[in-house]
């Protein structure tokens, strides 16, 4: 995990290529190994070429020629340096660890004139022209020759890195064209892999499942939160930094093993509240500003749901570290006022308690979780009911977690809240067979069945079940009308009929493509919320079916069709009202990477953190007999053996812990380093 291999083969010399990032410093680094397999002597010439990306991106998007006339790459000492003329920005670096003959700075003389990265003149030429870059486009070539025996290897290091000081740079490339140095790196990089992952191990009938709970749902996990939906392949950083509701609910699947990073991105996330209670949508991590999208509603630069995500991601990483001195710690607002981490989350509160529209769910602002539901409108009156499920969910969670925290009279006053919401919205947001998902900006229901199109949306039924709001005939009833009309082959569409045209009082999601993105995709993030409503109703096959329909593995199997890297999520898989049905997008940075780790662990599975331990309530396939966990919780080893002879899908009727028979099926908080062994029994 965490690096890039790859191998080639051409004329009896085998060639392999190994780029990493390594866990101490800024650079990348290329091992090379070249190979001759052939019983003759070889004289090969070795080629690198990168091409530098500009400095500013946005400003070399829309001013290309200037970059192109500030930019300088040289070589020093074996070096190739690029930075700009008034060197603000730093250093880009390359090097390598052989003997360069001959190099290029310039895109333009390695390439050639009519030429591409097909076929280079310099490399037709068996040499650079050793040019350098002063403006135009800043690449670095090196070339050098390496005479082999036959069956002789030869490892070259290439390092591709950033600095402030050139002297830095320099003394960082010695150890990085040590093979033993670099080897070291690569050790250090495997190890803290593994012991990433091996806080979780698991053991059930699908290999499935196992293959992504014991590999690659914690490794994308861990690459959702660190790049939030930053810089990456699908997204520049530009305009979009850490999302707020994004990183909120990335933390919730990977407290367990980093509490420490959560907790200081907890805190950096609250950092970006007004003192009324609203946050930024997004901040920017290197320099830490809030920031709203362009699209934002100037009138109402708020969403409906951001600032209600850091309750459920704090109180998730309560119940996970047992650590409620969070709560105490003292954070800046946007304003520049401080207050501790408990305020912060009453203030969410009241900013949702303060914005409620004519028919009383939160008022949209610019949108909810849904980003292109924007309600617009005269009125500025659009609501979300969605929103009103999730507010309930804050105000339950924040009620108890008040009453840890010894503010009782808080926690009361909560919870008669949320009892409100509750009933607020089973007599005004049921539309008979299911829940509305919205109210426009004149009150015309949206997710109706009387509407022309967007007759029922996924998340307001899975909410209604996951923060209780629904009793539970009409859970039942809401989540067979998901399976009715949402469950498609390729998993769970977020809405339907798609809207087919332009609707101005929704906004943006009627601007989609029917089947794409919002307008009627099957949405992944938002299937493992579908789980965790079915394990709470018991359906424990239903609940499977839902995992395997949109888990990478499976998708594997029909790779032609689904397009995307087959062992991570996507963002959106197209819906039936698509051509393309089937067919993924935006593969990597998505919230469906937290929330299937915590719908499988905590739901499917069943081993929840509480405020006080855990709790063993698994909801499986019925045909399950038998199956395994360990996994890490606080300060201690829990290892799981969990046994189904009776072939049901939930229910625990005997534990025993550490050998001793235990009435219910709480598991203690341990905090002891030690490996606690249970066993459970379903009937
Ligand atoms: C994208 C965004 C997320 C939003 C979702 C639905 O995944 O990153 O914040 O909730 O789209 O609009």
């Amino acid at each position: 995990l965490g690096y890039t291999r790859i191998k080639s083969s051409y004329q009896e010399v085998e060639t392999e290529v190994t780029y990493f990032v390594p866990m101490e410093d800024d650079l990348e680094i290329w091992r090379l190994e070249i190979h001759n397999k052939s019983s003759a002597k070889m004289n090969l010439k070795v080629f690198s070429y990168i091409e530098f990306c500009l400095w500013q991106a946005l400003g070399d998007q829309n001013d290309l020629q200037y970059i192109q006339n500030i930019a300088v790459t040289k070589m020093q000492n074996n070096i190739i340096y690029y930075s700009t003329f008034d060197r603000k920005p730093g250093f880009a670096y390359f090097s390598s660890s052989q003997n360069i003959t001959s190099f290029d700075c310039d895109r333009e003389d390695f390439i050639g004139s009519y030429r591409s990265e097909a076929n280079p003149l310099a490399v037709e030429n068996g040499k650079c022209f050793n040019s350098i870059a002063l403006g135009g486009n800043p690449i670095a070539s090196t070339c050098s020759s390496i005479n082999l025996e036959p069956d002789e290897k030869e490892i070259i290091f290439f390092v591709l890195g950033v600095t402030d000081k050139i002297e830095r740079a320099k003394e960082v490339i010695k150890n990085y064209h040590n093979k033993a140095y670099v080897d070291n790196q690569f050790e250090k990089l495997k190890q803290s892999w593994e012991s990433y992952l091996g806080n979780l191990l698991v053991d059930t009938p699908s290999d499935k499942m196992n293959l992504m709970l014991n590999v690659w749902n914690p490794y994308q996990c861990k690459v959702t939160f660190d790049w939030s939906r930053y810089v990456s392949f699908y997204e520049t950083g530009i305009g979009r930094g850490i999302g707020f509701r994004d990183s909120s609910q990335d933390s919730m699947a990977i407290s367990y093993v980093l509490p420490l990073q959560v907790r200081q991105r907890l805190l950096d996330l609250a950092r970006n509240q007004f003192e009324n209670g609203n946050v930024y949508h997004v901040y920017f991590p290197i320099t830490k500003e809030g920031g709203f999208p362009d699209y934002s509603k100037p009138e109402m630069p708020f969403f409906s749901d951001d600032h209600l995500w850091l309750i459920l991601a704090t109180c998730d990483y309560v119940k996970q570290t047992g650590d409620i001195t969070i709560l105490d710690e003292e954070v800046e607002y946007v304003e520049g006022s401080k207050s501790n981490l408990y305020n912060h989350l009453e203030q969410a509160i009241y900013f949702t308690r303060e914005n409620l529209g004519p028919n009383g769910f939160p008022i949209q602002g610019t949108a909810d979780w849904n980003d292109t539901l924007n309600l617009p409108g005269p009125n500025n009156a659009g609501e979300s009911v969605w929103t009103a499920m999730q507010y309930h969910l804050a105000l339950k969670e924040l009620s108890e977690l008040s009453d840890r925290y010894k503010q009782h009279q808080n926690a009361q006053k909560l919870f008669q809240l949320a009892k409100r919401m509750k009933d607020h919205i089973n007599k005004f947001a049921w539309d008979g067979n299911w829940y509305l998902r919205a109210f426009t900006d004149s009150g015309v229901p949206v997710g109706s069945s009387k509407c022309e199109e967007g007759q029922i949306f996924l998340n307001s039924q899975t909410w209604a079940v996951i923060s209780d709001i629904a009793p539970f005939d009409r859970a039942i009833e809401s989540m067979e009308n998901v399976r009715l009309h949402l469950d498609t082959k390729h998993g769970l569409m977020l809405l339907t009929p798609p809207y087919t045209r332009f609707y101005p009082e929704l906004g943006g999601i009627s601007t989609l493509h029917p089947g794409l993105k919002e307008n009627g995709s099957i949405f992944c993030h938002t299937n493992p919320w579908a789980i965790i409503a079915e394990c709470k109703l018991g359906r424990g096959n239903l609940a499977f079916k839902y995992y395997l329909q949109i888990a990478p593995p499976t998708r594997n199997e029909i790779a032609d069709v689904h397009r995307a890297e087959p062992y991570i999520y996507s963002q959106m898989i197209a819906g039936r009202d698509h051509p393309k049905f089937g067919m993924a997008k935006n593969s990597w940075l998505t919230g469906t990477a937290a929330w299937n780790l915590k719908a499988t662990m905590e739901y499917i599975l069943g081993v929840r953190p509480t405020y006080e331990g855990l709790v063993i309530d698994p909801c499986i396939p019925s045909s399950w007999s038998h199956f395994t966990i360990i996994r890490r919780f606080r300060n201690a080893i829990y290892d799981f053996d969990i046994k189904n002879p009776d072939n049901v899908s939930k229910g625990v009727i005997s534990i025993m812990i550490d050998g001793e028979k235990v009435e219910g099926n709480k598991i203690p908080d341990f905090r002891d380093e030690k490996k606690h062994k249970i066993i459970a029994t379903m009937g």
